[in-house]
């Protein structure tokens, strides 16, 4: 079940974001988070950094679980998910690094590595996961395609994505081909969901994804068959659903 949130800009955005963040963490300290990369969820992390400066707010019995790495990628390079986090999250917040999760992109075996995953995650029940949308309504990296079944795993990215991914590499050729995912029935065991996406470049994928059909084409669609979906958007985003009430 969707509930959709319609916010005038990306700091509006962040803002409620934090407020179904907070609501969680209130209740639950140990909370179970999984978080995102890209640009999508970056207002939250300030949110969850400046909160955490001003209140005092602890991180140390959070855990949390990333969606996805980029495969053949070192953990320190300047571009991995793990460099990501620790840049715009961890290294400003009291987490400890023990109970943070993020699939190893440099494996030296992917079939032990998607499975070692999978049973990391296995061991506890996500409460609330963060996610963006990809233009071509991808969760994680579950490409257009991806089996609604799918576990933990590592997928081809397509064209697409390795284009909208190339703002952050030297040229198209750095971005890399695959990346290790949680699948999306890993994703549809969290608890709740949160999926932020702004600009009219998304608007079309969140369209697809809150009028349906619910198909395997847009791999968003099957968040319709969770119980708790919050889904905040800026105007432009959602300009193709924006005259619906919800
Ligand atoms: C990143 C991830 C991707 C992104 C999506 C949107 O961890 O799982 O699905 O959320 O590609 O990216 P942005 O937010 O950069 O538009």
């Amino acid at each position: 079940m969707f509930t959709i949130i319609i916010k005038e800009n990306t700091q509006e955005m962040a803002v409620a974001a934090f407020e179904v963040l907070r609501e969680v963490l209130d209740k639950k300290p140990n909370a179970v988070l999984g978080l995102a990369t890209g640009s999508s969820p970056i207002g939250l992390y300030r949110k969850m950094i400046e909160d955490h400066k001003q209140t005092g707010r602890s991180y140390k019995d959070v855990v949390t679980f990333n969606l996805d790495e980029y495969v053949h990628i070192e953990r320190n390079h300047p571009q991995s998910y793990y460099t990501f986090m620790k840049e715009h999250l961890f290294d400003h917040i009291d987490i400890d690094l023990a109970n943070v999760h993020i699939p190893n992109g440099n494996a030296a075996d992917f079939d032990i590595e998607v499975k070692r995953y999978e049973d990391e995650l296995n061991k506890f029940h996500v409460d609330l996961q963060v996610m963006g949308i990809g233009s071509n309504g991808h969760i994680g990296f579950n490409e257009p395609g991806t089996p609604f079944t799918a576990l933990t795993h590592v997928e081809a990215l397509k064209e697409s994505t390795r284009n909208d991914n190339a703002r952050f590499f030297a040229s198209i050729d750095d971005v890399p081909t695959h990346a290790v995912t949680m699948g999306i029935a890993s994703i549809m065991k969290a608890k709740k969901i949160l999926l932020l996406a702004s600009t009219s470049y998304k608007a079309k994928a969140i369209a697809a994804m809150i009028h349906g059909p619910i198909t395997e084409n847009c791999p968003a669609s099957i968040l319709a068959n969770h119980p708790d979906v919050v889904v905040i958007v800026d105007k432009a985003a959602a300009s193709l659903i924006a005259d619906e009430k919800y």
